[in-house]
């Protein structure tokens, strides 16, 4: 269903990949919501992808750039404001990725070149996008900047690895850059911190199986799906959310407030019936 809450706005969509993606679920949102945008992903994404049928369906061109690059990242940003003919409104980081999570490399056995990359891809990326924005003016007054975040940031979870250091380094890029950007420029920038969630990103995650079901049956709404993800993205972006600025915002069915719920101690008894 359309509110037209994103009627006349224009965005840049970075990370959709293929129709399991968060950003590929906010893409669709955001056309029915009445905005237009352009996409953005790497070389290999658009390559293995299925990035062109969503251009197609959104009407949105795609820009590719590695994110980590602010020559590429300074190019989507030219070249948006060019098609859509003026700054933009809204933006959405949505990229992840660690090399020690894809090769099974332990925390207690990083490769600190992998360690870098993901630094580099999952948080640093984030800064990059906001300064070259900034630099170039590239966002309207009032305009909002949202990245996807996930509890492990804040408390450990078993095997979530340097990635819960790059999430915790995203969520602070949110409030320092919210800070300046907010006070000179009136733009926000939160980060949503999502449910597990079966994406290709998602799933690299050993045990995401175990893990969802553990955070379901934690969770009192269950377990947000990347459709109400883009749901609530939308929100962020529309004008109803104009005083909104450097938080972290659960979106995850009330996981982290919980401690232990009927449902996950039923589960761990029969298990212990088990033994
Ligand atoms: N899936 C989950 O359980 C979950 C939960 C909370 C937060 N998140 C976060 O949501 C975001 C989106 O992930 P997703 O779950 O939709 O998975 P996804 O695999 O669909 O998306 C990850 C995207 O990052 C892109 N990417 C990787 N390296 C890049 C680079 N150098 N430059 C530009 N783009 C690059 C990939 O091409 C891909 O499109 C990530 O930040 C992820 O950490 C995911």
């Amino acid at each position: 269903m359309s509110y037209n809450l994103l009627k006349g706005k224009k965005g840049i969509i970075f990370g959709a990949l293929d129709e399991k993606s968060i950003a590929w679920n906010v893409a669709l949102r955001a056309k029915e919501e009445g905005a237009v945008f352009t996409l953005s992903n790497t070389p290999l994404a658009l390559r293995f992808g299925n990035v062109k049928e969503l251009s197609e369906q959104c009407d949105a061109e795609i820009i590719q750039a590695d994110a980590t690059s602010v020559s590429e990242l300074e190019i989507v940003f030219s070249r948006s404001m060019e098609i859509m003919g003026g700054k933009i409104d809204f933006l959405l980081h949505s990229i992840g990725m660690s090399m020690n999570v894809r090769k099974s490399r332990e925390y207690d056995d990083l490769d600190y070149n992998f360690y870098h990359k993901t630094m580099d891809i999952s948080a640093m990326s984030f800064h990059k996008m906001i300064q070259v924005a900034k630099k170039m003016d590239a966002i309207n007054d009032w305009g909002s900047i949202v990245a996807l975040s996930y509890i492990a940031s804040q408390r450990t979870l078993n095997r979530y690895n340097d990635m819960a250091d790059a999430k915790a380094m995203l969520e602070s890029i949110a409030r320092s850059f919210g800070y300046i950007y907010g006070r000179e420029k009136n733009v926000r920038i939160n980060t949503i911190s999502q449910s597990p969630t079966r994406t290709t990103a998602g799933s690299g995650v050993k045990g995401i199986d175990a893990l969802i079901d553990f955070t379901e049956r934690m969770s009192p709404l269950g377990n947000a799906t990347a459709q109400e993800c883009a749901d609530f993205c939308m929100v962020l972006f529309s004008d109803l959310s104009r005083k909104v600025t450097m938080q972290n915002i659960f979106h995850d069915g009330g996981f982290s407030g919980m401690g232990m719920s009927l449902k996950a101690m039923t589960q761990y008894k029969k298990s212990l019936e088990d033994e």
